[in-house]
């Protein structure tokens, strides 16, 4: 199950995933992109469930759904993510009433994915995948999608040490830049495809059950160390 699968680091997982065998389940907003992501799959393999991760509603139906279709849930990409212009100092006139949509769903969003979904990893003994992010490991000067994913990098830690003892494995993904509509404004940097993020995300889902890759950090090459 995989959110945020409309675009990006969700599509391009999506399909790196059905290569590998399993069979997904897409969320995001966008009902026409995830309709057309399944039909490039196939119905046997994919199956759309629109959802909004700040909705903890339709994640726990997200879940029962994938459990009733599919028979268990073994892992889950908690993968949503937003961005905005955030100066604190107000250099970049950025908009601040558009930074609620970025801390609730990259924060807000990933920590109820999580909670929806772990009664059901629990029991298949599953995998929680969260996209963190490289601006979550270093200072970034007023930018609150760096905290967001501070956050993430935090609640990956403290959900895996709930998890002690439960079978459950917890990975952090974090990327560096990546062409994606996120960072299509960055035209400057060097940037990785999103498939090479799916790479890093299927290595950790095909170690052993005894393995748990716990953080995986990519960067493009040459990216600076700062940005
Ligand atoms: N691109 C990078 O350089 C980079 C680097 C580090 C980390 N990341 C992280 O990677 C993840 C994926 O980002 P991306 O680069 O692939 O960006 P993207 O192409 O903009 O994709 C973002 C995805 O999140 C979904 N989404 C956003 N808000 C949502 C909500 N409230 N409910 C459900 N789905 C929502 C979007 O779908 P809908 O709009 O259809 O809902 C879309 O599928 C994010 O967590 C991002 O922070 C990206």
């Amino acid at each position: 199950m995989i959110t945020g699968a409309s675009r990006g680091i969700g599509a391009a997982t999506a399909r790196r995933a059905a290569d590998h065998g399993y069979q997904v389940a897409l969320l995001a907003r966008s009902t026409d992109a995830l309709s057309g992501l399944v039909r490039e799959l196939g119905e046997h393999i994919a199956m759309a469930l629109p959802c909004d991760v700040t909705d903890y509603d339709s994640l726990t139906e997200a879940v029962s759904r994938v459990e009733e279709h599919y028979g268990r849930l073994d892992a889950v990409l908690a993968n949503a993510g937003a961005s905005a212009p955030s100066s604190f100092l107000g250099t970049d006139d950025s908009d601040p009433t558009q930074w609620r949509d970025v801390v609730l769903t990259n924060v807000y969003g990933a920590a109820i994915t999580a909670r929806a979904a772990l009664p059901a990893l629990v029991r298949s003994e599953g995998h929680l995948v969260l996209t963190g992010s490289n601006a979550g490991r270093g200072i970034r000067p007023g930018n609150l999608y760096g905290a967001t994913k501070w956050a993430v990098t935090g609640m990956a830690q403290n959900i895996r040490a709930e998890c002690v003892g439960t079978g459950v494995r917890v990975t952090l993904v974090q990327p560096g830049m990546v062409e994606t509509d996120m960072t299509a404004n960055r035209t400057e940097v060097p940037k990785l495809h999103p498939d090479d993020i799916a790479n890093g995300i299927l290595y950790a889902l095909g170690q052993p059950p005894t393995v748990d890759v716990n953080e995986i950090t990519i960067r493009p090459t040459g990216q600076a160390p700062h940005s």
